[in-house]
């Protein structure tokens, strides 16, 4: 079978088809040569998209079990986008979060998942493995906004307030080991809400990783809000993590366990399609994905096309973490 596909910004959003979902026509071929035949509904259902379920328009509907607001928090002046926020609403209703389907429109699913009560488990090489609720650590560690820029992969970005902590505060909590070397990240599975998870195809749960250094830098974030409100279930509410110089798939959302180790973690997007999307996956406006250029990025909300920067603008932080290697090796960008 060939497929046609358009690059995303050639067509409009509503008509778009993301990357991720050209490989799932990838992984269905691949299924159905492995004589996982599905049926022609079902493959339907499963490229564009499963049933919504229907009737929510509030994109920030809460669980009555859910926090009704968040303690104040002061926006840090030390991070600026230099670039205007991104429309809120386009920010809670154009989502990649697989867990709960592969298109972009996932959010009024994925608001019907209770995000209370909810902890984050922590083990592995650490002094002080625990298992922590997520509004525990909130008064533990108190709150600041910081101001992110968001670049996805598949080159549309947005520009956001998050309200949170830094990752390095929960880090300093648990004690990572000296011979630790790599943070892994997962996704909650909970199949009552994440209707994607019966897409028993993908690796779940949904993996993320990076290294001790890149975890404990300070733009790492661990957000529990967004433009001040809770952080919706559709953006990784409870809470997830950011690391704003790295492609957003990095960014895992929803998490419930982080296992700090010494073996490199093999992410949800890695064990799919390792060529396309890396381990390292820094921002380099240069280093072209197989399938499209890097080169620029769609702000969500104006549509405008500005141009991608290098760690996605983020090198003052960040550089010195990559000094020791060879940058122009492919593997840090990919
Ligand atoms: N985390 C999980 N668990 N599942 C996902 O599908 N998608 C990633 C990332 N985190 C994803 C995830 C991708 S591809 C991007 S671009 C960002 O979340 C999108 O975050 P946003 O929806 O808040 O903009």
């Amino acid at each position: 079978m060939r497929i046609i596909r358009r690059r995303g910004w050639e067509i409009p959003d509503g008509q778009a088809t993301p990357e991720h979902l050209v490989l799932n026509r990838r992984a269905l071929m691949a299924a159905a040569g492995a004589g996982a035949m599905l049926s022609t509904e079902a493959q339907a259902q499963w490229l564009f998209g499963g049933s919504r379920g229907g009737g929510a328009t509030d994109p920030w509907a809460r669980n009555p079990a859910d926090l009704a607001d968040l303690p104040q928090a002061m926006r840090n002046p030390r991070y600026q986008p230099g670039r205007a926020l991104s429309p809120e609403r386009d920010a809670v209703t154009y989502n990649n979060f697989y867990e709960f389907g592969s298109d972009k429109g996932i959010w009024n699913q994925a608001i019907r998942m209770p995000t209370r009560p909810w902890t984050i488990k922590v083990e592995g090489m650490v002094e002080q493995p625990g298992e922590f609720g997520v509004d525990d650590l909130i008064r533990r560690f108190g709150l600041e906004e910081r101001v992110y820029r968001l670049r996805c992969v598949e080159a549309w970005s947005m520009t956001v307030p998050w309200t949170g902590f830094q990752l390095s505060k929960l880090l300093d909590v648990v004690r990572p080991q000296g011979s630790a070397r790599f943070v892994r990240f997962e996704t909650a599975q909970r199949p009552d809400a994440m209707v994607g998870l019966r897409q028993s195809w993908y690796p779940w749960p949904h993996v993320e990783g990076c290294t001790i250094e890149e975890a404990a830098n300070e733009l790492a974030f661990m957000p529990v809000g967004l433009f001040g409100k809770p952080l919706p279930p559709q953006n990784g509410g409870p809470f997830r993590v950011v690391f704003p110089w790295k492609y957003g798939f990095k960014s895992g959302k929803s998490v419930a366990r982080i296992v700090v180790t010494d073996q490199r973690p093999k992410s949800f997007w890695e064990t799919l399609q390792g060529n396309e999307y890396g381990f390292w996956a820094n921002v380099n406006p240069e280093v072209a994905h197989p399938r499209w250029s890097q080169a620029t990025e769609r702000l969500i909300g104006s549509g405008e096309r500005v141009p991608t920067r290098l760690f996605n603008g983020y090198g003052d932080f960040v550089a010195n973490l990559y000094a020791g290697m060879n940058l122009s090796q492919r593997d840090l960008w990919m």
